[in-house]
């Protein structure tokens, strides 16, 4: 019988759509003895994870429950086949993002401030704050004390699966809206990474959705960050080393651009670092995914993967094939 290991944590009602025909292994956080396996469903916090690993035997597929799987390789190796829970961040990936294009657009960390400082009318410090982060010189009156997200132009870089939850959750803003990938594709008008530093000029909101691997490293580096409008935003939703860190810093400290960011570069990030103090700058502690209905919509793809590897169907969510 086919033994799969999960981690105890997970309530059994969870599991209950597994094929009959496996053996559950529940795991604890740490083993003092070794355990053999055949699938190793892991404990979604990575640093949980680490630590079972030695104890493990004869694992031969990996059911990873995050869509970032760039830990797993270097510590299983070649002979393990790896998949990723496509499509069970979609939605609180894109509500992160959505919120947090909207908070910077409406200039919630300023008045979440004001608002612990009990004082009203420093709402009228916004108009000054828009005008010099866009260069807008009109004289506007009344003056802009938020900003709007219908019709703007969003560059979306990466257009996978949360990407595409992003584009439906856009959709009620009529935003002009850009598709990045990997390769350039005519069927859903989505333009090649090698076009990035050409389309980065036009847009006002700049998403970052797409994995951290060797071609992504550093993608938006200082040169990048100058090919911005002024006062645009950007949005890593994905990974903190996608964007080179001491880069961004000087572009926020030099009130080129703002910017919203679940993920950094270092993470954890440490108390006494730059990014902490940058201006026009929403940072959330690496937490976009989460969401009461993540082990429920994880565990549903483990499952499906589970009944395909039964039946000996392809799975559908390979990050890397046993060799
Ligand atoms: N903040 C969080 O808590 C959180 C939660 C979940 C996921 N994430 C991050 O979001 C990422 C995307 O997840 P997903 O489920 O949407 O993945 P996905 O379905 O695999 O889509 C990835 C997208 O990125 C594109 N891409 C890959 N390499 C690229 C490159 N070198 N240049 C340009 N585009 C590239 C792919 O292009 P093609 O279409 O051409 O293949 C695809 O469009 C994950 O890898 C993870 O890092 C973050």
């Amino acid at each position: 019988m086919l033994r799969v290991g999960y981690p105890a944590v997970f309530p059994a009602e969870l599991l209950r759509d597994f094929p009959s025909e496996i053996e559950l292994i529940p795991l604890p956080d740490l083993l003092d003895h070794d355990v053999t396996l055949d699938v190793w469903i892991p404990d979604p916090y990575a640093v949980k994870a680490v630590k079972l690993w030695p104890r493990l035997r004869g694992v031969k597929l990996v059911l990873c429950q995050m869509a970032g799987t760039e830990w797993i390789p270097p510590l299983v190796g070649p002979h393990v086949t790896i998949c990723n829970a496509r499509g069970a961040h979609n939605i609180s990936t894109a509500e992160w993002t959505l919120s947090a294009i909207l908070a910077m657009l409406k200039h919630f960390p300023f008045y979440g401030e004001v608002q612990r400082e009990g004082l009203w009318k420093r709402r009228f410090e916004v108009p000054s704050r828009y005008a010099e982060l866009n260069a807008d010189a009109r004289p506007l009156y009344p003056p802009v004390l938020l900003e709007e997200l219908t019709g703007k132009t969003v560059l979306m870089v990466g257009h996978g699966s949360i990407g595409k939850e992003i584009e439906r959750m856009l959709e009620p803003f009529r935003v002009k809206l850009i598709r990045v990938a990997r390769s350039a594709r005519g069927t859903d008008a989505v333009h090649a990474v090698s076009e990035l530093d050409s389309l980065l000029p036009q847009a006002d909101i700049v998403v970052l959705i797409l994995p951290h691997t060797a071609e992504t490293d550093k993608l938006i580096g200082a040169a990048q960050l100058a090919l911005m409008r002024q006062g645009a935003l950007l949005v890593n939703a994905a990974r903190g080393p996608i964007v080179d860190t001491d880069a961004l810093v000087a572009a926020l400290n030099s009130g080129r651009i703002r910017a919203a960011l679940d993920v950094t570069d270092p993470e954890p990030l440490p108390v006494d670092h730059a990014l902490w103090h940058c201006p026009n700058l929403l940072i959330t502690p690496h937490v976009g995914g989460s969401s009461p209905e993540f082990a429920r919509r994880s565990l549903a793809v483990a499952a499906s993967e589970l009944h395909h590897y039964l039946a000996g169907e392809p799975l559908d969510n390979v990050v890397q094939l046993a060799v």
